[in-house]
């Protein structure tokens, strides 16, 4: 029985430190180990663009902590290196805060944002603060009028609504591994099931 919540709890741990993946548009790439490595969770090379509507666009995350702070910076422009983030960072195009786990969609709307116009290429970088240190992700995209190719059907809250909302969840859709608040937090719950166990 002992064993068994040690288990489990293990389990958990390491789950908790995947603390969020972009989910939509595409991510340029996700590495737990690397994802607190600004500004763009480790990877630093422009991947595949999304077409990103100027109007009607979101970024569709899934969040493991319950709680987060949430920045959304833009970089217009082709080949952004870091101190474009940073500059980025003094204007964000959005932010938020997020007070659920799971699903959580963020509209962003870019049609007066600096810079942004029709087959205008950019990167989204979204800033994540869970409570311990910041995690980064990005996507590259380009920014068009008309965006066809873009799932508008990906946008999907915790609770099942399309708009974001800070709603709680029903308990249904989170999953397990996001009871866990933080790493801190299991990593306390641990030692205490370990000296249970002795
Ligand atoms: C990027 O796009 C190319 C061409 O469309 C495709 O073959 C490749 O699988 C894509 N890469 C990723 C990581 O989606
Ligand atoms: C910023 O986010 C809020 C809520 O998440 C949303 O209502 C609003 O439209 C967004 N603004 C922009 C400019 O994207
Ligand atoms: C946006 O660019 C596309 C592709 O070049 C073009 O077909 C479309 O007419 C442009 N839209 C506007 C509103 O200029
Ligand atoms: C946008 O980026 C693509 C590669 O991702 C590149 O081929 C294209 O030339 C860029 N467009 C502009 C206007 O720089
Ligand atoms: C929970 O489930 C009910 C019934 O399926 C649904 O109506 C509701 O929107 C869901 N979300 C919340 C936050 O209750
Ligand atoms: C979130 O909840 C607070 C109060 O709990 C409310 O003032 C705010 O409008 C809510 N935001 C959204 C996006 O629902």
């Amino acid at each position: 029985m002992k064993v068994l919540s040690l288990a489990s709890l293990l389990l958990c741990s390491s789950a908790a430190m995947a603390h969020f993946t972009l989910d939509y548009p595409q991510s340029r790439g996700f590495d737990d180990d690397k994802e607190g490595t600004a500004p763009c969770g480790g990877f630093d090379t422009v991947a595949n663009r999304t077409q990103f509507p100027l109007t009607n666009g979101f970024l569709q995350i899934n969040s493991r902590h319950v709680s987060a702070e949430i920045t959304i910076n833009v970089v217009i422009g082709s080949n952004p290196v870091a101190a474009d983030f940073t500059t980025a960072a003094g204007t964000p195009a959005n932010s938020t805060s997020l007070k659920h786990p799971g699903n959580a969609c963020f509209p962003l709307d870019l049609s007066t944002f600096q810079g942004a116009a029709n087959n205008t290429n950019a990167t989204i970088q979204i800033v994540y603060n869970g409570g311990d240190s910041p995690l980064y992700q990005c996507s590259d995209v380009v920014l068009v009028t008309s965006a066809p190719s873009f799932d508008q059907t990906k946008c999907v809250n915790n609770d099942g609504s399309t708009s974001t909302s800070n709603s709680t969840t029903n308990g249904t859709s989170a999953g397990t591994a996001i009871s866990v608040k933080s790493t801190a937090t299991a990593a306390a719950a641990l030692l205490i099931a370990v000296a249970m166990a002795f």
